[in-house]
């Protein structure tokens, strides 16, 4: 049986989370400005990066020591302009105390379709200068607060979480480049949602959390970190600041029309803050 928790607000703070109560954190923030998914949403990059600092100093808070933090997230270009996200993400979040472990790429299929096809403009002008690459990478940031504890881990825990190391080898999840199908385009739960497929947080809870554990998703979204916990054991806290994804999560995650439990006697609870207002989110 696994608990579920919905707060709808904004993740800069995290004031229902008691400290050092989470054992995992994955997620993927809005992106800057993205032209497709957010365009304007942040009056600027300062206040972008503020809102990373305030949700990287809570998930440090409210994270076990020895555990990990996951962002998925990559610079971006608006207007011309590319900022350095990854880079200044990754500075966030070891000056909220956190040691940087490892970057993964991510790679989509090279048919992805969700990107302006800068490259045509070579094709156009085929001459020095002209050269602009098509973007079908995103980086996967991993964090640790302090060192993990092995000994922690009760015997039939460990062996209850192994990892299939069939399933490890042959999908090549030992390396850092991870190659994974993005949500279509057209996915009826993730429309207008820049949702990352599943796959992503399976990998991440299967490598950082055992069963019985729970995972913080503070962007979460259409739910997809809540979905895959809870279809892996684990316990799920997501908060978002879209009250109008609520039907979409309950749906995601399996709660649909029913109130707060299930045949199995999982249960979800939502909590929406008072005043949550969806715009300027900083
Ligand atoms: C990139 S999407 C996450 C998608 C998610 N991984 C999924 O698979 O559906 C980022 C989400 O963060 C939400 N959001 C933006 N700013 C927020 C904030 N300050 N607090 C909570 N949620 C926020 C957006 O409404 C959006 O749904």
């Amino acid at each position: 049986m696994t608990q579920h928790k919905l707060i709808i607000g904004n993740s800069m703070s995290m004031e229902e989370i008691q400290d050092e109560s989470v054992h995992l954190m994955v997620t993927s923030p809005p992106y800057f400005n993205a032209p497709y998914d957010y365009k304007g949403l942040f009056k600027n990059y300062d206040q972008y990066l503020g809102v990373l600092n305030r949700v990287a100093k809570e998930t440090y808070r409210v994270l076990k020591k020895g555990r990990i933090a996951v962002l998925n997230i990559d610079d971006m270009l608006v207007n011309g302009e590319k900022f350095p996200i990854v880079a200044d993400a990754t500075k966030i979040f070891q000056s909220a105390g956190f040691r940087y472990r490892d970057r993964i790429i991510w790679k989509k299929p090279d048919g992805y379709l969700r990107i302006s096809k800068r490259s045509g403009v070579l094709l156009q002008n085929p001459y020095p200068m002209y050269f602009y690459p098509d973007n079908l990478l995103e980086s996967i940031l991993i964090f640790q607060k302090g060192t993990f504890d092995y000994r922690l881990i009760p015997k039939d825990i460990k062996e209850a979480s192994k990892i299939d190391t069939k399933e490890f080898s042959e999908n090549k999840w030992y390396m850092t480049l991870w190659e994974m199908t993005n949500v279509l385009p057209g996915s009826p739960l993730e429309k207008e949602i820049a949702a990352f497929p599943e796959e992503l947080p399976y990998r991440i809870i299967k490598l950082f959390s055992y069963v019985g554990e729970t995972v913080l998703d503070p962007f979460v979204g259409s739910g997809t970190t809540m979905k895959v916990a809870r279809q892996l054991g684990r316990n799920s806290i997501g908060i978002e600041i879209k009250k109008s994804l609520i039907p979409i999560i309950k749906k995601k995650i399996g709660f649909d029309g029913q109130l707060s439990l299930d045949e199995q006697g999982d249960t979800l609870e939502i909590i929406v803050r008072e005043n949550v207002k969806y715009g300027c989110v900083g």
